[in-house]
């Protein structure tokens, strides 16, 4: 699968609404918007995303059967691109990479269903490349690529390398998107928190089961967390 047309823009409210909305529209599958700047860029869970110029921000359309492994994939296929341009950065479940323990990229998949079937997916990603500085807030959460080289690649490497990837990732399984992102998933046999709304959960972390959900000691499993993150 191709991922174009490739619609290029300076600056958007967030590149996830204006393909939702395009979407809607039916726009063809594999159709891609990135942005230089998003002025109310989202996050997972209602949170916003600062998306200065600098980074990658990036959506691309799916329509799979099942869509229970494509935030999984994006995961994957960033964190693969990254490999490929000499980084060395952990998936943190389920759609977080980090660098050393810092945030560098979030993936936010935004599934639309009529009745129990998929109509599209609009996946997003957001790369930080080339900040230098972040808020007070994010600085010992977050990092970009810049602080892990002295030359960081051009966003337009970056993405021609996860539209690549995705397109090599996009037919498989959830059992083998599963696989290949074991060996690269952060925290595992660590202890760590799960935050789910109010509750907090203690425990060390297993592994991932076939369906891609997370495994913590004792057995107990789960699907969608708040907030995974060492204890
Ligand atoms: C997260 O970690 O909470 C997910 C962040 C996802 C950010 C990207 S940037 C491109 C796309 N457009 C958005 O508004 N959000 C996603």
């Amino acid at each position: 699968m191709r991922f174009e047309p490739i619609e290029r823009l300076e600056e958007v409210a967030s590149t996830n609404d204006y393909l939702l909305e395009l979407a809607r529209q039916g726009a063809a599958t594999g159709t891609t918007v990135v942005a230089q700047r998003q002025t109310r860029g989202k996050g997972r869970l209602g949170r916003a995303w600062h998306s200065p110029e600098g980074g990658l921000w990036v959506s691309t359309l799916l329509r799979p059967e099942n869509p229970a492994g494509v935030t999984l994939m994006g995961a994957l296929a960033s964190c693969l691109t990254l490999e490929s341009l000499g980084f060395e950065p952990k998936i943190r479940w389920p759609n977080d990479l980090t660098l050393e323990g810092r945030k560098v990229a979030g993936v936010l998949g935004e599934t639309r269903l009529s009745g129990a079937r998929c109509e599209f997916v609009v996946l997003g990603l957001g790369l930080n490349i080339h900040q230098t500085e972040f808020t007070n807030e994010l600085k010992s959460l977050a990092t970009s690529l810049a602080q892990h080289s002295s030359q960081p690649p051009q966003r337009e490497t970056v993405l021609e390398g996860y539209l690549h990837q995705l397109s090599q990732l996009v037919n498989r399984s959830v059992e083998q998107l599963v696989e290949e992102c074991r060996p690269r998933l952060e925290l595992v046999g660590r202890r760590v928190t799960l935050e789910l709304g109010e509750e907090k959960l203690e425990g060390t972390f297993q592994g991932l089961d076939p369906d891609g959900g997370l495994i913590l000691e004792g057995g107990r499993t789960f699907y969608s967390v708040d907030r995974l993150r060492p204890a």
